[in-house]
């Protein structure tokens, strides 16, 4: 499965399966997940500079001796920042912490401050996505795109787009089906990316997850992570054990219509399981 590779609106292609790294402690911590994704064959790892782990991954990439152009690498600029110059100052901060000359995919991680969610900022995403293209154009991303951002709010920067947002990633999980913003960007060509597969670990003991992937003959955290792949996207299960990134990437099965179609109903905020 870590070889399956989707392919971007500008024929950018990335692996389907990749290592998040949201929550995952800088330094020794995140070098140490990253080298061991590495090892078990994961070449698609996801950082931001909201997680202050960039100089793990990029250290751990560069110990790791694999050529560059087998891995894809995004990184994300800050929610807060939301003018041209601040987005590209945050770019380079973010290619030097990295120590690589050039990010696969560069995300604005939301549409808002993680401080005021919710928030208006309008001019700035559009501000903000000019910087983007900018850095498209050089070359050092090889493909640009969004986080969090609803069909409004991609709305807002299509109208002064001059690149269509290459990906949207968002939080997509059984439970939280996001069946709007799905096909929107569907509609639109633009690839969804599927961070908290496993709803940050709450969704493991949902009920109805635990019964369909006994099923199955699979874990739950396997049927939670096909299900995102099912739903048409690329999905970035984060772990720091390097038994459970394996058995992450062991998702070579289908969920049937039937069943997809009950987990598409579902609506439930899985942390009312722990
Ligand atoms: P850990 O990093 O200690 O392995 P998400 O990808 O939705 O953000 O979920 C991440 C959470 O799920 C982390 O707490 C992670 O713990 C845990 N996790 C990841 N993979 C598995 C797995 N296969 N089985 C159980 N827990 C897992």
């Amino acid at each position: 499965m870590l070889e399956k590779r989707l392919t971007l609106s500008n024929d950018t292609t990335l692996p389907l399966l990749g290592l998040g790294t949201w929550q995952m402690p800088p330094g020794e911590v995140t070098y140490q997940a990253v080298r061991d994704a590495l090892a078990t064959g994961y070449r698609h790892i996801d950082t931001a500079e909201g997680y202050q782990n960039e100089e793990g991954v990029g250290r751990a990439i560069k110990d790791s001796k694999i050529p560059r152009e087998d891995l894809f690498v995004t990184t994300k600029l800050e929610s807060h920042i939301k003018t041209y110059q601040g987005a590209l100052d945050a770019f380079d901060a973010s290619l030097k912490a990295l120590d690589m000359p050039y990010v696969d995919l560069f995300l604005i991680h939301a549409p808002w401050p993680w401080s005021d969610i919710g928030s208006n900022h309008d001019a700035g995403n559009i501000e903000a996505w000019k910087a983007l293209e900018t850095i498209y154009h050089s070359g050092k991303a090889k493909a640009i795109g969004v986080s969090n951002f609803s069909p409004r709010d991609i709305d807002n920067i299509l109208s002064v787009a001059q690149v269509v947002p290459h990906a949207n990633q968002i939080g997509l999980f059984v439970g939280n089906p996001q069946h709007e913003t799905v096909e929107y960007c569907e509609e639109k060509g633009i690839q969804i990316i599927a961070y908290s597969p496993l709803a940050i670990g709450y969704a493991l003991k949902d009920p109805l997850v635990v019964k369909m992937a006994k099923k199955y003959g699979v874990t739950p955290a396997q049927l939670l992570i096909r299900y995102t792949l099912e739903r048409g996207a690329a999905s970035l299960p984060k772990s720091t054990h390097q038994h459970r990134m394996e058995e992450n990437a062991a998702v070579d099965f289908r969920i049937d219509k039937a069943d997809m179609a009950e987990l598409n109903r579902y609506e439930n905020d899985p942390r009312q399981f722990n």
